[in-house]
């Protein structure tokens, strides 16, 4: 059955594989997207994901453009990981000026809209969790109207991506993300699990020199792992959004409900995932925490959903 799916971004080199992934899959019908600061300000994420949309042939997608800020940080960005304003020149050069506008709503209304509107909505926020948290603030029924909300974000038991403790997302805006997963009942997809899934510099060489499509998701995966070797080690491009993504779309993560926090005091450990793995607060769960992965059926499911759109 195809489940209504909005798509919460701040494109962003793994949010446009997670767009492409979502557009190409038929189990989910993609209702909207909803674009925040993060990766880069949010006139280029918003910017970003229109033609993202356009060079697909899917700017019938409705973009609603959301928050500017965090709630009290200022913007912190990761252009040193996906290139200035989000996405670098030579791929940003050979994707087409939008041919439409953001909707007028702000991203926060548009996702209470849907949410009343569509009875099995579930919402991937994929960048810092400002635009949700402000949905929450305004429709505390939030949570209750949705299927679920999955966030990318956490490091449950491993070490963080911008801070020795802190996932850039939960980082950016510490206080929204704690907002979502103290109210949302959210699947908490952290860096523990998007990690050990990376895709692998072989995988990637097979969107090579196909089609312009393909050769776009090729160099969007070689450029990330291009930036992040250096800095992690790994042998291909961690794609953390379209982990969230592959669990959506398939069994590939497996989740327990679980008692979560967010470091909101601003600190060393600001952002920080307190993963309360053995029930010590007697806290009733929060969430959903994932804490394994499938890594190899995560990767078929990335890989099988981005050929599908083309
Ligand atoms: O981890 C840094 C950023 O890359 C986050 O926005 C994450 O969602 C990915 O896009
Ligand atoms: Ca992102």
């Amino acid at each position: 059955m195809t489940r209504k799916l909005l798509l919460d971004v701040d494109p962003g080199l793994d949010d446009a594989l997670a767009m492409y992934m979502a557009l190409g899959s038929d189990a989910v019908d993609v209702v909207g997207v909803t674009t925040v600061m993060g990766n880069t300000a949010i006139e280029h994420t918003t910017h970003n994901a229109l033609s993202l949309l356009e060079f697909v042939g899917r700017s019938d997608v409705p973009v609603a453009k959301g928050a500017a800020k965090p709630f009290a940080d200022e913007l912190t960005m990761a252009e040193y990981i996906h290139g200035e304003g989000g996405i670098p020149a030579p791929i940003r050069d050979r994707l087409p000026e939008p041919t439409t506008d953001p909707v007028g709503d702000h991203a926060a209304d548009f996702i209470v809209d849907q949410a009343r509107k569509h009875d099995d909505l579930t919402i991937a926020a994929v960048g810092p969790q400002t635009n949700v948290a402000l949905a929450i603030a305004k429709e505390p029924e939030l949570p209750s109207l949705v299927d679920g909300i999955y966030q990318m974000g956490g490091a449950l038991k491993t070490t963080g991506n911008v801070t020795p403790q802190a996932s850039f997302n939960f980082y950016v805006d510490a206080p929204a993300a704690a907002r979502v997963v103290q109210d949302g009942y959210p699947h908490v997809v952290g860096l523990d699990v998007t990690e050990p899934a990376y895709v692998p510099s072989k995988v990637v060489d097979r969107f090579d020199g196909q089609n312009e499509y393909r050769q776009v998701v090729s160099d969007i995966l070689r450029l990330k792992a291009d930036n992040e070797t250096g800095s992690f080690g790994f042998d291909g491009t961690v794609a953390s959004d379209s982990v969230v993504l592959a669990g959506i779309l398939d069994d590939v993560l497996t989740f327990e409900d679980a008692y979560v926090a967010v470091d909101t005091t601003s600190g060393p450990s600001n952002g920080a995932t307190i993963y309360d793995e053995h029930g010590v607060y007697g806290e009733e769960p929060n969430c959903k925490a994932a804490v394994d992965v499938d890594p190899d059926r995560c990767r078929d499911v990335i890989v099988e959903s981005l050929e599908r759109l083309g």
